[in-house]
């Protein structure tokens, strides 16, 4: 049995993925031997509904100065993070002396936005080397994690915000009643929270199973968010379906009573019912289709090797970890990796040591087949890789369903 990390209620894991490394812990050769595993578990607490991981590393294992994820990476998401600082200010702040802050700030790609129209904000990134190419930008960064302790600290320094900001950040602290109540401590009377994750719904009616990785402790649904914050007198006011890493929610979140709540909330609710989400057989089922979906990939692989067909993977994401490791995909099956990130060029996957390559090596030559990893950027990649349909290539993808097209 195990602890419910939000209401500490038991309950039991209803799956394994195995032992399974650091998802963004790309090494070199030499580091094979002292690579960290962990066993990946995950379960769903009856009680208030938030579907977690059993174990997770210490996060010093996985959020350090070496830290290889840069968000100004993709144009899409660029763009993405523009859009939601605009939201941000167009549709919740006061029009004078606004005070933002972001937690997981990385490069400073959404909150460039808000210095550049000169509203005060605070960036706040654990990854010192990642906040530091932010604070280059003139963006007020600290390198500290967000909770109660750290929130009444800011009170004291700037006062209360109008909003707290964070994208795919949430769902990856552990303590997160502590961040719940320091968002609790830091918003003005009429400020809001804002922030997104990868949604439990989409990951369940797509089997993306992927989305499951260290460093995503949770993933959220609307009876889990409204269980963690409700006790501390928040409530969720919108909710706001993304595109983003194949399905992702943003939830606002306001004082109980402060602002009026969007029918959408309770249009998500229905949706979360007829999902099932709120049974523990959906996780059952949600489990034989993860099985399936593992034996297709192997199938599909096999194929190709066996027709003597060179296949790449396309994108070292992080996600792409629990797909190799959980699937036992190794450098037989898929050659190489090609990335636009230099820092995990020259490296190998972690658990099944697949080398990276760059992604300039793409077309040289093309492969006969690639693995789409990076499938939520999809749009953006079929436009740039034309060349490589043109030329016979043939994408491999598995989400929603294992498929060569
Ligand atoms: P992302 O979807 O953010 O993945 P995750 O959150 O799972 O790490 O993708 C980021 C990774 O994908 C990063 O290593 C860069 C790589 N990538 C490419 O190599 N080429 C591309 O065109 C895109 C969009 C991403």
């Amino acid at each position: 049995m195990s602890t419910c990390r939000i209401c500490a209620s038991t309950y039991s894991p209803f799956m394994s993925f195995g032992k399974m490394p650091i998802a963004n812990g790309f090494l070199t050769s030499r580091e094979f031997a002292r690579e960290y595993f962990f066993e990946m578990q995950v379960g769903v607490c009856a009680e208030c509904g938030m579907f977690q991981l059993i174990d997770q590393p210490d996060p010093d294992q996985m959020f350090h100065e070496h830290y290889a994820f840069f968000s100004g990476t993709s144009v899409l998401m660029g763009k993405h993070f523009e859009k939601f600082a605009r939201h941000v200010i167009d549709d919740y702040l006061p029009k004078e002396k606004s005070f933002v802050v972001e937690i997981g700030s990385n490069d400073g790609i959404m909150l460039k936005h808000f210095l550049s129209e000169g509203i005060r904000h605070l960036g706040i990134e654990p990854s010192a080397n990642v906040g530091a190419v932010a604070a280059k930008l003139g963006i007020n960064t600290v390198a500290k994690f967000f909770n109660e302790k750290l929130a009444r600290e800011i009170v004291a320094e700037y006062g209360q915000a109008d909003a707290f900001i964070g994208a795919n950040v949430m769902c990856h602290i552990p303590d997160f009643n502590s961040v719940v109540a320091g968002i609790k401590t830091l918003l003005k009377p009429t400020g809001i929270a804002m922030f997104e994750d990868p949604y439990l719904g989409d990951v369940i009616e797509n089997t993306s199973y992927d989305q499951i990785y260290d460093e995503h402790v949770f993933l959220f649904s609307l009876r889990s968010i409204r269980s963690a914050f409700g006790k501390h007198d928040l409530e969720v006011i919108d909710v706001e379906p993304q595109e983003t890493h194949g399905g992702s929610m943003r939830w606002v979140i306001a004082h109980r009573g402060a602002r009026p709540v969007s029918p959408r909330v309770a249009e998500l609710e229905a949706r979360e019912r007829k999902l099932g989400l709120y049974e523990q057989s959906t996780y059952l089922t949600f489990k034989k289709n993860v099985e399936h979906s593992r034996d297709e990939l192997k199938r599909i692989l096999s194929e190709f090797k066996a027709s003597g067909k060179r296949v790449a993977g396309y994108a070292a994401t992080s996600k792409s970890t629990t797909i190799l490791n959980y699937c036992g995909i190794t450098s037989d099956l898929i050659h190489y990796i090609c990335d636009t990130t230099p820092v995990k060029q020259g490296k190998f996957s972690p658990g099944t040591h697949i080398p990276v390559r760059p992604h300039s090596e793409f077309d040289a030559p093309y492969p006969d087949a690639a693995v789409l990893f990076a499938y939520n950027h999809a749009k953006e990649i079929f436009a740039k890789e034309e060349g490589f349909r043109t030329n016979g290539g043939k994408w491999i993808m598995f989400v929603p369903r294992v498929e060569v097209i």
